[in-house]
């Protein structure tokens, strides 16, 4: 299906599977696939290695806007997969812990950080066909996106998916460490001053706690469809 050169923007709660729907979405439509949450977490993870969150978590905001602006942070493609590097080293692995989840959430509250990250997602999106996903992309990376897609799903579920994802990479989690840091970040995301979460008034809400895969690029399928007018007969890869 001819799908148009739009910005699609995927926001919603934490382990929501976004980024699963995200890059199946960009596959199938051949769209640049960019993950926001990464970058946050990119930052938090250089703040971390360089002593700049004390033991209680206190962050020393000084010394992390001295360095901002010239962090390299940007992706990559590797094997078929955009991943995240800091200067020439992948850090996805490192990112993705459950020690930079517990940070990640007060980090990204800091409006210095929000803007270092919102300037470079703008810019790796020059020329559009682009999906995003976050927190915020619809209500202030991306306010004019042509299709904004707002994801909910069951706590349980989520932090079951979250465990299942830790667990295939050979982590060995906690379920209920999990459940609070999902539940934690949820709550700073939704309550901070700058760019808080929010569902965007003009996005299509899907809930996936009962939904496969394939009932999701269906899901969006549709609503491309409508949104767009286009009546050609749907056909998918897969
Ligand atoms: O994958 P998951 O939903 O657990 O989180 P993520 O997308 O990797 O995002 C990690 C954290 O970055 C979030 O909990 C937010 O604190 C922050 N974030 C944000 O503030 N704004 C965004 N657009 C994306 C992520």
């Amino acid at each position: 299906m001819n799908v148009p050169d739009i910005i699609i923007a995927v926001d919603g709660f934490s382990a929501t599977g976004k980024s699963t729907f995200a890059k199946m979405v960009a596959k199938e439509f051949d769209f640049l696939y960019l993950d926001s949450g990464a970058m946050y977490r990119g930052v938090t993870l250089y703040a971390m290695e360089n002593g700049m969150i004390a033991e209680d978590g206190t962050i020393d905001e000084k010394a992390l806007q001295a360095v901002i602006e010239g962090l390299d942070l940007h992706f990559q493609n590797d094997d078929e997969s955009t991943k995240l590097y800091l200067g020439d080293r992948c850090v996805e692995t490192e990112i993705r812990t459950l020690a930079v989840s517990s940070h990640v959430s007060p980090v990204s509250a800091i409006p210095f950080v929000r803007n270092y990250v919102d300037k470079r997602l703008r810019a790796f999106s020059e020329g559009g066909r682009v999906i995003m996903d976050g927190r915020d992309i619809g209500t202030t990376v991306f306010p004019n996106a042509e299709l904004k897609v707002f994801m909910v799903a069951d706590e349980q579920v989520r932090a079951q998916r979250r465990y299942d994802e830790m667990v295939a990479k050979g982590d060995t989690p906690v379920f209920e460490d999990i459940v609070k840091n999902l539940a934690e970040r949820d709550y700073i995301d939704s309550h901070r001053e700058t760019s808080p979460l929010r569902q965007p008034e003009d996005a299509y809400v899907m809930d996936n706690t009962h939904m496969t895969l394939h009932e999701e690029l269906v899901w969006c399928l549709g609503v491309i469809q409508g949104k767009f007018g286009i009546l050609e007969a749907p056909s998918l890869s897969w």
